[in-house]
Formats: C-alpha cells, sequence, structure tokens
C-alpha cells in the first residue's frame, strides 16, 4: 500500500514537472526580449529606414493587410542594388542568392507560440505605428526584439488605449451599451483559439 502511494506520489511529480518544462518551452517561444541574432547579410535598418528614410511598407508590404508583416525577397533588394554598392562583397550574397534560385534565409527575430493570434493590420490600420511595438527599429544596425512580447504586454496596451471588447454571448435583454467589459481586450478568444 505504501509502495503504490509512493509510486502514484512519483508519477505526479514526474507529471507534474514535465507539465512545468512544457510551458516552459512554450513560455520561451515569445519571450526573448533583447534577442538580436546574426543575419546572413548585413542589413541594417539603420542605413534603409533611417539615413534613407525608405518607408517600412516599401518592404514589408503586408503590415497593413493581413496577420504577417512579411520579409522582402532578393528582388526587392535589387530595384536599388543593381546600381547601388554593386562590388560590396554583401550585396555580392544578394546577388547570388537570386542567380542560384535560393531565398535569403533571414533568422526570424519575433516569434509568438502558436496558440497566440496575432494579426499585425488590426494594429497599424489603427494607428498603432511599428515602433510602438518594436522600438526604434531605424536606428538598429541589427534588429532586435525590443518588447517582452508577453500576453501582459499586449493587455497592458490595451488597457492604456482602453479597448473594451463586448461580450461573446451578449444577453439581449439587456442593455447593450452598458455591457462593455472594461478589460482592455482581455477576451481570451479574440488572441487564442
Ligand atoms: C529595404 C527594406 C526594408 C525596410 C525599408 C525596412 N525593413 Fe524591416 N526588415 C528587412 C529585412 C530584409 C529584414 C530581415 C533581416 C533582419 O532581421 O534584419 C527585416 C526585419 C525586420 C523586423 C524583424 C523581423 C523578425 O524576424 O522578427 C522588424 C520588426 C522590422 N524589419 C521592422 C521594420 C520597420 C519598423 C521598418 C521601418 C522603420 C522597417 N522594418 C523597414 C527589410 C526592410
Ligand atoms: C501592436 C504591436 C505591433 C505593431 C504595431 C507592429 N508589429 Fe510587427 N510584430 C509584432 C509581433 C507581436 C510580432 C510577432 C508575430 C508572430 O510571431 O506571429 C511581429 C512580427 C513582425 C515581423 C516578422 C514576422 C512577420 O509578421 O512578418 C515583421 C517583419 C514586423 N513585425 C514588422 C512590422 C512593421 C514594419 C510594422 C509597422 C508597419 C509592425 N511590425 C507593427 C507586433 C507589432
Ligand atoms: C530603395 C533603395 C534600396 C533598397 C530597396 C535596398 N537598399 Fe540596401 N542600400 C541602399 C542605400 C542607399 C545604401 C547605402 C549606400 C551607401 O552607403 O552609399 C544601401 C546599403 C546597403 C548595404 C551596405 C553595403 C555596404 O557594403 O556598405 C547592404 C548590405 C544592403 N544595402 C542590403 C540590402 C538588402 C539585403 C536589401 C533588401 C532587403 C536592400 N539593401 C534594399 C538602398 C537600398
Ligand atoms: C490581447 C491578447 C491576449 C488575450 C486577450 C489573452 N491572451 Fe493569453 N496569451 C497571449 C499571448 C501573446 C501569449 C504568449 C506569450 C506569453 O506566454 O505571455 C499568451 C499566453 C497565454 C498562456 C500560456 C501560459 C503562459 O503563462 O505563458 C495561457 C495559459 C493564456 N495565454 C491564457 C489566456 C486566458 C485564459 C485568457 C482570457 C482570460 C487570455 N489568455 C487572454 C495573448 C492574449
Ligand atoms: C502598443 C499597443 C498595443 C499592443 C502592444 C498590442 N495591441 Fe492589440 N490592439 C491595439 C489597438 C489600439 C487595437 C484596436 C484596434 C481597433 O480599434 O480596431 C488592438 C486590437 C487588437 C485585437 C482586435 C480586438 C478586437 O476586438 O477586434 C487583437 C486580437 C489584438 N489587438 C491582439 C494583440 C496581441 C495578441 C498583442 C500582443 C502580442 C497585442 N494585440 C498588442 C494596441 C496594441
Amino acid at each position: 500500500m505504501a509502495k503504490k502511494l509512493f509510486i502514484v506520489a512519483m508519477s505526479l511529480s514526474v507529471l507534474g514537472y514535465l507539465g512545468y518544462q512544457l510551458v516552459g518551452a512554450a513560455r520561451n517561444v515569445g519571450v526573448n526580449q533583447g534577442y538580436e541574432p546574426d543575419q546572413p547579410i548585413a542589413y541594417s535598418h539603420k542605413i534603409h529606414a533611417g539615413d534613407n528614410q525608405i518607408p517600412c511598407l516599401y518592404c514589408h508590404t503586408g503590415a497593413d493587410k493581413g496577420r504577417h508583416a512579411g520579409i522582402p525577397s532578393a528582388n526587392i533588394c535589387m530595384n536599388c542594388h543593381v546600381k547601388i554598392k554593386t562590388e560590396s562583397p554583401e550585396i555580392k550574397k544578394i546577388k547570388e542568392a537570386l542567380e542560384q534560385n535560393k531565398p535569403i534565409e533571414w533568422v526570424k527575430v519575433h516569434r509568438l507560440p502558436d496558440f497566440a493570434y496575432f494579426n499585425h493590420s488590426q494594429h497599424v490600420n489603427s494607428g498603432v505605428i511599428c515602433q510602438d511595438c518594436h522600438g526604434p527599429i531605424q536606428t538598429m544596425t541589427r534588429v532586435r526584439q525590443e518588447n517582452p512580447l508577453t500576453m501582459g504586454w499586449c493587455i497592458n496596451c490595451h488597457r492604456a488605449k482602453g479597448i473594451a471588447t463586448p461580450p461573446e454571448h451578449p444577453d439581449v435583454s439587456r442593455d447593450l451599451s452598458k455591457d462593455t467589459k472594461p478589460i482592455g481586450g482581455l477576451d481570451c478568444a479574440k488572441c487564442h483559439y
């Protein structure tokens, strides 16, 4: 009997530990504040978006249209680099990628876990600017994750901006105008489904 109990207790603690590890693994996906990986080509936002003031949307064409902002293909780079700095070894890497028909393997910096839904266009089209979430990208020689990208971070901004989400199953007999939850977007299903 004592042995059985011991085994049950052990299994529970092992399961508990595995659960902890899983949650830990999930946490690490999005929560990489300060992450600043090396990139295959020394592309600089400071030179392009800063010094030369190329608009963010010129390259990240999806940001006002849907979920993903998108990373520009090598063709976009060549719009300018057929003429600019053609002898630079870094620019030659872009040409090579095009000639070999291979995409440039940029290292992803920001990444939310799959169970969280984020859509750029919902934000960009309502006046939240890129820098509110990504920091001063136009000063960065190499992209760095400026903000934590945690659930608390999302909700803090929603609270600050006073976003209230109507109830999911409104009871029509009530006065709906008084029935918005002052939750700053704390409606689980908006971000998890
Ligand atoms: C000339 C094209 C170009 C312009 C203009 C540009 N970007 Fe980028 N951006 C890139 C490329 C290429 C990458 C991938 C390499 C890297 O991370 O540096 C990238 C990466 C990023 C990333 C990181 C993506 C990830 O992996 O998580 C963010 C955020 C970003 N850009 C935001 C911006 C913002 C904000 C602006 C305007 C201030 C801007 N970009 C202007 C080309 C551009
Ligand atoms: C409200 C916050 C917020 C704003 C505003 C925002 N982003 Fe993002 N961005 C994020 C988050 C969160 C991710 C990670 C998304 C994921 O992993 O699904 C991300 C990822 C990215 C990525 C890499 C993945 C992708 O979606 O292609 C790029 C590039 C990017 N953002 C560029 C931009 C640009 C350019 C702007 C402005 C036009 C912008 N972002 C505005 C929060 C924001
Ligand atoms: C709208 C024009 C334009 C586009 C598009 C563009 N660039 Fe540039 N790029 C420039 C300018 C201007 C410079 C600065 C040239 C100088 O210093 O004289 C530059 C400089 C560079 C440099 C530095 C080269 C060196 O050795 O000094 C790299 C690397 C680079 N770009 C990569 C890229 C990549 C990768 C893309 C595509 C994601 C891209 N560029 C898209 C205009 C552009
Ligand atoms: C505004 C968007 C948003 C809303 C609303 C939201 N979440 Fe999240 N949630 C996230 C993001 C982004 C993550 C991933 C980053 C992280 O783990 O903090 C996350 C992570 C989680 C996790 C992973 C465990 C953890 O602590 O990291 C759980 C569980 C969770 N959310 C439950 C909920 C529940 C329950 C609600 C409703 C009361 C809710 N979320 C509402 C955005 C949201
Ligand atoms: C800097 C401020 C800011 C941050 C950070 C932010 N949001 Fe938002 N979010 C907004 C604003 C403003 C709106 C309202 C857009 C509108 O008026 O339609 C919004 C709307 C939304 C909506 C649509 C809500 C609805 O009722 O239709 C979702 C979903 C959402 N955000 C998810 C996220 C997630 C997930 C994150 C974190 C990864 C996040 N947001 C981070 C400002 C922010």
